[in-house]
């Protein structure tokens, strides 16, 4: 049985008393949805109190993004130690906004899934195709590629740590959801995947997120479907109430 998660993320949204009205907010539906994991993923500035606006709960505060050193010289990144010591426990790697405006690549998804799972992160990292790579028939190829190279070479052990979030680029922010079919489809690949690199146990407890316009009226449907095991939610979880909605689905 595989606990479904249901990720916010809220991109470069929110102060830090906003996060912390927020969660004070989503507290009283969280505190009932003990069938679900509930994640916040804040900007870095609004990491600390929305840590502690969740302490005591079932909401857990992620990261957007780490560096995979420990520390030294680069202006502008934060370590995965850094993260830790705030009481985050989650950090999404591999956002397609991340490859697409700050020159993510798999190997740097590698290096910064290494990092997070050294320092006891649970990454959940991010693959997904463009508009232009679906409509030229290479969903298959792009999404094994960002597999393998992102988190095929990890031990089964550290694998079995992460979250998988397949998240179509032309769904992303264009209220353009994939089709419950679309959506399986993809998760059934990587789950296929994950079973032929780490093996059918592995595969089976990894759980693979779907994002890409989820809202309240479309999520029911998609969590249905047998290899979406939750989602990883960026509009509709800027408002407290949409996101209840979703928590509660
Ligand atoms: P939207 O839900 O706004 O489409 O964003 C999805 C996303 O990128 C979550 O990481």
């Amino acid at each position: 049985m595989r606990l479904p998660v249901i990720a916010g993320n809220w991109k470069m949204h929110k102060t830090a008393s906003e996060a912390a009205a927020f969660v004070d907010a989503l507290r009283p539906t969280a505190e009932r949805a003990l069938n679900r994991e509930i994640i916040i993923a804040a900007a870095f500035p609004a990491l600390a109190s929305a840590v502690r606006a969740a302490d005591g709960t079932n909401i857990r505060i992620s990261a957007q993004n780490l560096h995979w050193e420990s520390q030294g010289a680069y202006t502008g990144e934060v370590s995965a130690g850094m993260l830790t010591a705030i009481g985050c426990t989650h950090v999404i790697i591999g956002h397609s906004e991340r490859r697409q405006y700050f020159g993510e690549t798999d190997g740097t998804v590698h290096l910064r899934t290494l990092a997070a799972l050294e320092s006891g992160l649970t990454p959940i990292v991010c693959v997904g195709e463009t508009l232009d790579q679906r409509e030229a028939g290479h969903t298959e190829t792009v999404l094994r590629e960002q597999f393998t190279a992102g988190v095929g070479q990890l031990e089964t052990v550290q694998f079995e740590q992460l979250i998988l979030a397949y998240e179509p680029v032309w769904a992303i922010g264009t209220g353009r959801t994939a089709t419950p079919e679309i959506a399986e489809a993809s998760h059934k690949l990587l789950r296929s995947l994950a079973v032929g690199r780490f093996g059918a146990s592995a595969a089976a407890a990894v759980r693979i997120l779907y994002g890409g316009s989820v809202k309240p009226s479309n999520f029911g449907e998609l969590l249905t479907c047998e290899n979406i095991d939750g989602g990883l939610v960026g509009g509709a979880s800027l408002d407290p109430d949409s996101f209840a909605a979703l928590v509660r689905t």
